[in-house]
């Protein structure tokens, strides 16, 4: 068991080792049995964290304050706008600064090709721990969360589990690349045998899918790439289908737009989760576009564990700041 988190940032997955995931893990789970026996675990009594926000949110931003405050301390919610950022402060002063008042900085900047490097210079000048609530590459929050529900469901030896990682159209916006490349990264390290399953135009950073090749590589799992929804949902044991937009084709916004209007009968309903294993799970990070990307039927069905994957936001993240903030 790899424990030594103290002081260390979160910024991408693979910042900790599967050892040290591992880790996070296990301690996930006792907070959860503690929460769930009313026991206390006040591990970050008098600390504080700051949450940076440049995007809206509900399950980040709930299952981080409520994490802190079980854990004994406390989470200032910091909005962007309402700071100076707007009339100077950079990124230098928000580590140097903030990183004094507080105990942790997490931030949530998801603008693409610049909320991960903007979460990594604040980590040069904090001198706090700095925890990515998601950005335009990475959202590692929610991937540990989405690991610990499928070893939930699965067991914790999850080797030639079939996860399929897919697009799937939604109208409402161009959705970040951050969730589908976590999934690649980390389900790899894990043993599974992850599909990837888009169109052409939605493929991810070339870089991280090299990296999560590698991963499948070195773990021994498999790591496919496909155009066919239908194809990948055969047997699955999980399928996470999500929307994302074309952005690293066609960052533009209208271009974007055209280019996911060409998709729209990627959607799970119940003719294709009836392809995959009798017991498999279906997973959506949320929020979800009901009636395009997902079937209500699908979503509020017998294989959607979305509410278990939501609340494990909250025990994961209690884990990442009792390693890393205590
Ligand atoms: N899944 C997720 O990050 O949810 P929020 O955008 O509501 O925080």
């Amino acid at each position: 068991m790899q424990t030594n988190l103290r002081g260390r940032d979160f910024i991408g997955d693979l910042d900790f080792s599967r050892e040290e995931v591992e880790t996070v893990l296990d301690v996930a789970w006792d907070l959860k049995r503690k929460r769930a026996l009313g026991e206390s675990h006040a591990y970050l009594r008098d600390k504080t964290l700051a949450m940076l926000f440049f995007f809206t949110s509900t399950r980040t931003r709930g299952s981080f304050e409520a994490g802190m405050a079980q854990l004994g301390g406390h989470a200032a919610f910091i909005d962007s706008q309402t700071t100076q950022i707007s009339h100077g402060d950079t990124a230098k002063e928000i580590g140097q600064i903030l990183g004094r008042y507080f105990d942790g900085l997490a931030i949530r900047q998801c603008d693409w090709q610049f909320g991960n490097q903007y979460i990594n210079e604040v980590a040069r000048h904090s001198r706090a721990p700095v925890l990515n609530m998601q950005c335009d590459v990475y959202h590692p929050f929610q991937c540990l969360a989405d690991l610990m529900t499928i070893q939930e469901k699965f067991g914790r030896d999850l080797r030639r589990r079939k996860v399929v990682v897919s697009w799937a159209y939604a109208a409402s916006y161009s959705k970040p690349i951050s969730v589908p490349q976590s999934l690649i990264l980390q389900m790899t390290r894990f043993g599974c045998d992850v599909v990837l399953a888009h169109p052409p135009e939605f493929q991810l950073m070339p870089e991280i899918v090299d990296q999560a090749r590698a991963n499948a590589r070195r773990y021994h799992a498999g790591f496919d790439i496909t155009d066919n929804m239908d194809e990948a949902f055969k047997d699955a044991d999980v399928v996470y289908p999500k929307s994302w937009g074309p952005l690293v084709v066609a960052p533009g916004k209208d271009e974007g737009k055209a280019l996911i209007e060409k998709y729209r009968s990627w959607i799970t309903d119940q003719r294709r989760i009836d392809l995959t294993e009798d017991d498999a799970v279906y997973m959506h990070c949320l929020p979800a576009d009901r009636g395009l990307e997902v079937a209500d039927a699908v979503i509020d069905g017998p294989k959607s564990v979305v509410y278990d994957e939501a609340e494990n936001r909250l025990h994961a993240q209690k884990a990442v700041m009792a390693l890393t903030m205590s």
